[in-house]
Parts: structure tokens; sequence; C-alpha cells
């Protein structure tokens, strides 16, 4: 949802500097895309990669792209963003699924968030 809202947001700030000609000839778009990994032999496979999650936003300035996962770090207008969603995103992700939460932001064209999640979890014996 994190991820998703923030697509939203960027979408919507993007399209409020375009004119509605532009918007049309050129509509905004979230695309997931889900894919299963399964070579059926090795353990290794038992990995799913992704939910790419891509806009066609403004995407992540460069200077700004290593901050992005940090708590608190927001460049959304006070009262809007707290900040904290990609800090609770990868939380979740890495550490509740052993999962891995990157990006891929060309500044100008849009952002894709790929998630990927162990199909199996390792149990822990105590
Ligand atoms: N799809 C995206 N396109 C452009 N910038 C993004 C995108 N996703 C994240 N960002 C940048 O990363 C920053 C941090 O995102 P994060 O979700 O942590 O906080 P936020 O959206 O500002 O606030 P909130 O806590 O309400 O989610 C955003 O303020 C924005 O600058
Ligand atoms: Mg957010």
């Amino acid at each position: 949802m994190n991820i998703l809202v923030n697509a939203i947001d960027a979408l919507e700030e993007f399209n409020a500097k375009r004119t509605y000609q532009e918007i049309r000839d050129n509509p905004c778009r979230i695309t997931i895309r889900t894919s299963v990994v399964n070579s059926q032999w090795v353990k290794i496979a038992l990995a799913k990669p992704a939910e790419g999650i891509a806009d066609n936003g403004s995407g992540i300035p460069e200077s700004i792209q290593k901050q992005i996962f940090n708590p608190f770090f927001t460049t959304k207008p006070v009262g809007k963003g707290t900040g904290m969603g990609m800090a609770i995103s990868y939380q979740i992700i890495t550490e509740k699924h052993h999962g891995k939460l990157e990006f891929f932001s060309t500044p100008g064209e849009g952002t894709e968030f790929v998630v990927q999640i162990p199909i199996q979890q390792v149990s822990k014996v105590v």
C-alpha cells in the first residue's frame, strides 16, 4: 500500500505540472507485474521476484535516492507525508519476510519498485 500510494502521489504531482492536452496524450499509468521464478529443481528457485510496481511519474532525483528508506525522510508538504512509508516497507520486507526491496528510477521517466519475497520461509528451531 505504501508503495502504491507513493506511486499515486508521484503521478498526481506530475500531472499538476502538465496541461490537459499533455495528460491526455500521455496518461499516467501504474503497472504491477508479478512473476514466480520456479526452475523446479533448486531451492534457490523458491524466490518470487517481484511485484514490480512502476509509475511513469517524475522519477526520484538522484540526489535523494540514497535517502528514501530513511525514517522521516520526505519531500512532501508538511501535513501530507510523514516519511515513514518506505522505512516501514523496507523493514517489513527485509526483516519479517526475509525479502528484498529495491528501486530503479530515471528522473523524468518514472520509478519502479521491486519486491522480492521468498516463497518458503526458513523456520527457526528454538
Ligand atoms: N514512486 C515514487 N516517485 C517519486 N518519488 C518517490 C516515489 N516513492 C517514494 N518517493 C520519494 O521517497 C520519499 C519517501 O517516501 P515515504 O513513503 O517514506 O514517505 P512519504 O510518502 O513522503 O510519507 P508517508 O510516510 O506518508 O509515506 C517521498 O517523499 C518521495 O520523495
Ligand atoms: Mg509514502
